[in-house]
């Protein structure tokens, strides 16, 4: 039993790459993936207990809402922590109601959403670099709070338009993953459909074919070894990006530990 549990969704490796972060600083935490399934929800033994998540569409992803309320969290301190391209949307406050957070904190990061904007595109606008730079020390800083025990007297923001953005998305989203397609630089090597937190891929005549129950993580995308999967106009000509610390193999563990 670790004594510090980290729940973290992650599409593009940022949200992983700031929990490891956070870990490093606090020692001995198990980082539990919230996709497909959590490898456990039960962390009532842990001293501290933090969530680690991207803002999609002003909202939360996918199931992650749903996971946290299985969550069994004790009384430990708990803290959250959001990343995002523009703003932190309402995600953190959704959270607050199930878990009462002690600390919560934002960190912007490159945009993963490639077939809206690049990469490149954040708040502040900063070099690919620069970004990384700024999130590492943002989450050394919220690591250093956390482990000083600091407390946020007051609960996150719930902007009203991106409570109304993220009720629309899981329709958008569903819509926009008819858009999905393969080019003919596909190898069939399947990690698309082994990364796909939903299990929304799967192999046909060793191509990739997509469900009806995409979330919009793009990691089959962006992680695409040939580039060969597409997501409408913009993306056949977009740079891919996914954190420069993590892999897809990263994104298939259910639990990492941090000593
Ligand atoms: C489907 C989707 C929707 C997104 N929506 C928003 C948004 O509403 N506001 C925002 O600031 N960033 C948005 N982003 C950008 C991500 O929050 C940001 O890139 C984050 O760092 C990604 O974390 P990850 O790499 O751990 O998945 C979105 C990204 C995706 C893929």
């Amino acid at each position: 039993m670790s004594e510090n549990v980290i729940f973290c969704f992650s599409g593009s490796g940022n949200c992983l790459d700031i929990a490891r972060t956070i870990a490093k600083k606090l020692g001995d935490t198990d980082i539990v993936m919230m996709r497909r399934e959590p490898a456990y929800t039960d962390a009532s033994h842990a001293r501290r207990v933090g969530f680690v998540f991207p803002c999609y569409a002003g909202g939360l992803p996918g199931r992650v809402e749903e996971f946290v309320s299985q969550i069994k969290v004790g009384d430990a301190y708990t803290f959250g922590v959001v990343s995002y391209a523009g703003y932190p949307g309402v995600g953190l406050r959704h959270i607050d109601r199930i878990h009462p957070l002690a600390y919560w904190t934002g960190i912007s990061h490159q945009s993963a959403c490639i077939w809206l904007m690049p990469h490149t595109l954040m708040v502040p606008p900063l070099s690919p670099e620069r970004a990384q730079q700024r999130a590492t020390k943002l989450a050394e800083k919220a690591a250093a709070d956390i482990l000083a025990g600091k407390r946020v007297d007051k609960h996150p923001p719930e902007p009203a338009f991106n409570k109304l953005e993220s009720s629309v998305w899981p329709t958008l989203c569903k819509k926009k993953a008819k858009d999905f397609a393969v080019s003919y630089a596909c190898v069939s090597c399947g990690q698309c459909a082994r990364i796909c937190p939903q299990g929304n891929i799967r192999l046909v005549d060793k191509k990739p074919v997509f469900g009806d129950n995409c979330i919009g993580c793009l990691s089959c995308l962006q992680f695409c070894p040939q580039q060969a999967i597409n997501m409408g106009g913009p993306t056949l000509t977009r740079e891919r990006w996914h954190n420069v610390h993590v892999e897809a193999a990263d994104l298939m563990e259910k639990v990492i530990h941090i000593d």
